[in-house]
């Protein structure tokens, strides 16, 4: 039976849901149960499903108001979460149930360039228009606060003066492929955390 049970929450593109299924596919003891969705148009719906996961959509209400999507990870058995692209702010009573287990990435070195509204391509506008000479991924736990948990992993890459937010998008999310799913499983397993 496989110990560790891992719920993805994605609203978006799922480009990092899709390296997690391909690094735990067969996993001794890290398994990708289901993906989990604010946004019925996510692409990462249907890579989940190209993937043979299971997935469900919840809505805004029953996200805030009531504790069906955390009874449903219950009944499966759901011991770590990984937001992957999360758009939501993560409810108190799901943060209890899973604390230090549940995991953020975010394309930035933080504490700067995060909290509200620190998106995307927002996050790398930012980062070019202060003519930051590097940037890079913070993998963190979550809290109440968008982007304030304990920091896990850094890694770093250079900002080039001829980069465009989809130049800089494009080496962070290879970071985010080459690092996430690995340091997840480090310290699920409670191993060392890699050094980049
Ligand atoms: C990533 O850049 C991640 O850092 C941020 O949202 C983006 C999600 O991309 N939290 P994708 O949906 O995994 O392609």
């Amino acid at each position: 039976m496989t110990e560790n049970k891992i719920a993805i929450f994605a609203s978006g593109n799922g480009s990092n849901a899709e390296k997690f299924f391909d690094y735990f596919r067969n996993h001794s003891s890290i398994e990708i149960t289901c993906l989990l969705s604010n946004n019925i148009d996510a692409y990462a719906l249907t890579r989940a499903q190209n993937n043979e996961v299971q997935s469900r959509v919840f809505s805004r209400k029953l996200f805030y108001d009531s504790e069906e999507v955390l009874e449903f990870l219950k009944q499966l058995s759901i011991t770590h979460i990984v937001l992957a692209g999360f758009m939501w702010l993560v409810p108190k009573y799901l943060i209890n149930a899973f604390p230090n287990r549940m995991f953020n990435i975010h394309p930035a070195l933080l504490p700067k360039y995060g909290g509200k509204g620190m998106y995307g391509h927002h996050v790398h506008e930012a980062v070019i228009a202060n003519s930051e000479n590097e940037s890079g991924i913070s993998i963190h736990f979550v809290n109440e606060v968008y982007d304030d948990g304990e920091v896990i992993f850094q890694a770093r890459c250079p900002v080039k003066e001829e980069d465009d937010p989809d130049t800089l998008a494009q080496r962070i999310h290879k970071l985010e492929y080459k690092y996430y799913p690995e340091v997840v499983e480090a310290v699920i397993l409670d191993r060392e955390v890699p050094v980049q």
